[in-house]
């Protein structure tokens, strides 16, 4: 499928802010790009100027929440280069994502080609500065006007993006995360594996309480037992005991991260230990307490990597790392960032040049 341009007039497009004053979500680039599916096909790939989706009141997304989303990021390297950081790995993820949800899928190779194709378009909005960069948001909605429970017929497939900054206000500071005991993210055998809208929405009204409570963001248990560790709000999660580095398997109600793997493999490629394996919230605030526990962070697309200086559980709140940043915390920060904007030797090939 060829993709057609419908460029913004040069005299009508925006001026990207300064880079030190980026947030996480706020701001869009000039273009978007779009396609849609109807009688069993993908149709009309276009990049056009970013602006608002008509839809009809009866679009099934807005009813039953068929919707799913990626998120990636371009980097700018100091000598101009651009990069992805395994995009394939997130195009995969959507079709997965997709299938979980009855949706069409998308062909991986021309996914990327629709995003790359997008960003040379906007390459004026990627920032300069490492730590920021273009944050790239491909999303598919149920748009067929029906309201019959069943998947529906016609989807908008489309990508928009933007320049970020940091996503949590504490920057590569220590978060503070509450472990919600009372609610729950998602269920095995529900759809928290899938990268879809539904659940983000189910982790709110946890997130507003922690949130009230003066924490960043909820770590969440287990639905059956609510002892087990599954992931942090917007991150999968990691922690060193005894200098081996443990993080919950993929249970099929955890989302499975790109930095995630990128973390695992890193590790083993360092000769650290891994071990993805159940861990109960009581293994950890005892291992805090006995020093066994050293650190705690959070890995994502978004947060990058986030150090955890406190867990709030049971009405007690756990120091962890004096609150600090721990080495690993910053060594893996450090690598994954540095291959990220071509600062440090790529390995594994993890870096796609646009
Ligand atoms: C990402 O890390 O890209 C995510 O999708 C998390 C997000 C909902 C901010």
């Amino acid at each position: 499928m060829e993709i057609s341009l419908q460029p913004v007039a040069p005299e009508q497009r925006k001026t990207p802010p300064p880079d030190d004053q980026l947030v996480f979500g706020k701001i869009f680039s000039d273009h978007m790009f779009r396609m849609d599916y109807g009688e069993g096909r993908w149709h009309n790939p276009r990049v056009v100027p970013y602006g608002t989706l008509e839809m009809d009141p009866a679009a099934m997304v807005l009813h039953y929440g068929q919707g799913i989303f990626e998120g990636l990021k371009a980097y700018r390297c100091a000598d101009g280069r651009i990069h992805l950081f395994r995009p394939l790995k997130n195009m995969e993820r959507f079709n997965r994502s997709a299938r979980r949800m009855c949706m069409p899928e998308v062909d991986v190779q021309f996914h990327l080609e629709a995003i790359e194709t997008l960003i040379r378009l906007d390459a004026a909005w990627i920032p300069h500065s490492v730590g920021a960069s273009l944050y790239i948001r491909p999303t598919m909605i149920a748009s067929e006007p029906h309201l019959g429970v069943r998947p529906a017929l016609e989807y908008i497939h489309y990508v928009i993006t933007g320049p970020v900054g940091a996503y949590y206000p504490e920057g590569f500071n220590p978060i503070k995360i509450y472990v919600s005991d009372q609610y729950v993210r998602a269920v095995r055998g529900g759809v928290g594996e899938a990268k879809t809208m539904a659940n983000y929405a189910a982790s709110l009204y946890a997130a507003e309480q922690a949130k009230k409570k003066g924490y960043t963001q909820v770590l969440w248990l287990d639905a059956v037992e609510r002892r087990y560790v599954e992931e942090v709000g917007t991150m999968n999660i990691f922690f060193r005991i005894d200098d081996e580095l443990v993080t919950p398997p993929l249970s099929g109600s955890i989302l499975p991260g790109v930095t995630r793997e990128s973390v695992i493999d890193l590790a083993r490629h360092w000769g650290i230990t891994v071990k993805e394996r159940p861990i109960t919230i009581d293994e950890v605030i005892d291992r805090i307490a006995s020093g066994d526990l050293k650190e705690i962070f959070g890995s994502g697309t978004a947060a990058v990597i986030s150090p955890v200086g406190e867990v709030f559980y049971k009405e007690r709140s756990y120091v962890v790392q004096d609150g600090k940043v721990g080495e690993w915390s910053r060594r893996f920060h450090d690598e994954i960032v540095g291959i990220q904007y071509g600062e440090r030797d790529d390995p594994f090939g993890w870096v796609h040049q646009v």
